[in-house]
């Protein structure tokens, strides 16, 4: 039939190799036209998805390098109206949702839309065993070996994944053991921001001064911090290059939690993933009365995975995973934040003079910091707002309508922060530049459904009041210690510096950092206090 075709109608000659080709080409086009032409129209309670030219692949490989790209193109294609629309992966098809309303109704869902078949996968991306993932669901029951009544670690006897969440809840909601961790922080801060120790961010020193890399500033004095709330200096004694590892990790995390292959055994993640295992497995195997800097929730989860008896690579995944959450972030949000503050010396005067006003007779108190400092409140929040790109994931357990549209189990559903934050209807003509007082003259906006730098609902950050202590308080003690100002000159030609970009060149998982050639060079006194 097709033979017939090709030669009656468009006199191309049939040979061995046309046939298939263009046996090929009818199926393909017929594919196109029916899945995204035909059956749009005939099902429109489904989402629309958006067009890709190779099936089954769909939209893999655009969404694991610039996926913001991708999804903006997924909103023109909706004539951005934010109704929900589908983007194809190998897996499954991924839910988009950026409109506010539909926002705060999935967050709140836990039944349709659950977060523990995503914990599954990451779980296993993370260095679980089939084995072990089975045993961190186990919930103890009488006579088993677990079953430990009375037992002062775990009193409620939940699995292991839900009694560690509790132990992170604990640790870092406002609370006395999230003061603890905060004090051990800014311990480890004051130790790192001293005059004579900055070689680690140091570009050229000079009598009258030092030239700085905010870049590697930030980089190095939060993820030592962050390693030190939780490790003490543990880690630091089995392996000294571990913030350098950790940092390695980070910039190529995404490899991680996409599960980005690895072809040839040379991907930029794999050492650094396994010497930061190794470590941790190291600093598991330590006698207990010997980890005893390590935090109280680290202690208590470690404690329970030897009574579960899962294998020892799982237990390094938690805490790996746990690890990255804390210092991922942080060094990041800081970076954006004072690269505004030094391309604007009136903002960084304003804010130097409230984080002043927090040193008490040489003594910083945190809490006045937190609490009392709008300018830089505001400021915060407008950085963690087009900084923020994280993509909060559900998987549909149930079928269930959201914003008229059916989403379908197996299927899961993306809520994408960059998006969300750069909503003109919310945000205004002006959502994409960086207003400085945006929080601080409408002030219900830090809680309104479309900002969510630290997600929402059941996997709502449980750091994000120790997150602003840390960032303040390095910001405090930088700004108490040293002065600070733009490097005059080091921009292209010798001019101004020009600001930094924000790197989207791969999947964004929290707050995305400054395209890696991209810096703010600061020069640097000390001050005498
Ligand atoms: C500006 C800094 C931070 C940002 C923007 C941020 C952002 C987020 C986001 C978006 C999530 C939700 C992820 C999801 O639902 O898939 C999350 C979860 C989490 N964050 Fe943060 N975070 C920050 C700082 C911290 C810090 C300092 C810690 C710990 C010291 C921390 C610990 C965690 C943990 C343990 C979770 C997992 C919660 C759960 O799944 O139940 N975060 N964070
Ligand atoms: C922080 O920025 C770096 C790039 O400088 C990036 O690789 C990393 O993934 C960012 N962290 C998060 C949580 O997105």
């Amino acid at each position: 039939m097709i033979e017939d075709l090709m030669n009656l109608r468009w006199g191309i000659p049939v040979n061995a190799f046309t046939v298939p080709v263009f046996s090929i080409a009818v199926l393909w086009i017929g594919w196109r036209i029916w899945t995204f032409t035909i059956r749009p129209w005939l099902r429109p309670q489904d989402p629309v998805v958006l067009p890709y030219w190779i099936p089954f692949l769909g939209h893999s490989f655009a969404f694991f390098g610039n996926s913001d790209e991708l999804l903006e193109r997924g909103l023109d294609y909706v004539g951005r109206s934010n109704e929900i629309f589908g983007i194809q992966t190998l897996k499954r098809q991924l839910y988009i949702i950026t409109n506010p309303p539909e926002v705060s109704i999935a967050f709140n869902d836990n039944t349709a839309l659950h977060f523990d078949g995503h914990l599954n996968e990451l779980l296993e991306n993370f260095g679980f065993s089939k084995e072990g993932l089975r045993l961190s669901w186990h919930i103890p029951k009488p006579g088993d070996w677990c079953y430990l009544p009375g037992n002062e670690i775990n009193p409620e006897l939940a699995s292991l994944n839900r009694f560690t969440e509790d132990m992170y809840r604990k640790q870092l909601l406002p609370g006395e053991k999230m003061d603890v961790m905060s004090r051990v922080f800014m311990r480890s801060v004051f130790d790192t921001l001293q005059w004579d120790k900055l070689d680690f961010c140091t570009v050229e020193s000079t009598e009258k001064g030092k030239l700085l890399s905010l870049r590697e500033l930030c980089r190095y004095t939060l993820v030592e911090g962050a390693t030190q709330t939780m490790f003490g200096s543990h880690l630091h004694k089995i392996e000294p290059r571990i913030v350098e590892y950790m940092l390695r990790y980070n910039d190529n995390a995404w490899m991680v939690f996409f599960q980005y292959p690895d072809f040839f055994g040379n991907s930029p993640i794999t050492e650094p993933r396994r010497v930061i295992t190794e470590t941790l497995e190291k600093f598991i195997e330590m006698p207990d009365e010997e980890r005893h800097e390590q935090a109280w929730s680290i202690k208590n989860i470690l404690a329970w995975q030897k009574v579960m008896n899962i294998d020892l690579r799982a237990r390094a995944s938690v805490l790996l995973m746990v690890y990255w959450a804390a210092n991922s972030n942080e060094y990041n949000i800081s970076f954006w934040v004072l690269a505004h503050l030094l391309h604007n010396p009136e903002l960084l005067r304003m804010v130097k003079e409230e984080t002043e006003a927090a040193w008490i007779d040489g003594v910083l108190d945190i809490k006045l910091l937190r609490t009392n400092s709008p300018n830089l409140e505001a400021i915060f929040n407008e950085a963690l707002r087009l900084n923020g790109g994280a993509m909060v994931s559900r998987i549909v357990r149930e079928p269930i309508t959201l914003g008229g549209k059916q989403l379908k189990p197996g299927n899961a559903i993306i809520i994408p922060a960059r998006q969300l934050h750069k909503n003109e209807k919310v945000w205004g003509q002006n959502s994409g530049d960086f207003d400085a007082f945006r929080f601080k003259k409408h002030k219900a906006l830090s809680r309104h459904a479309s900002y969510r730098p630290f997600g929402g609902g059941k996997t709502y950050c449980p750091g994000r009041v120790l997150a602003k202590e840390e960032v303040y308080g390095f910001l405090a003690t930088l700004f108490h210690r040293f002065d600070l100002k733009m490097a005059e000159g080091k921009g292209p030609g010798g001019g101004k510096q020009v600001f930094p970009s924000l790197d989207d060149s791969s999947p964004a998982l929290g707050i995305t950092g400054p395209v890696k050639s991209h810096d703010v060079l600061i020069s640097a006194t000390q001050r005498v206090v």
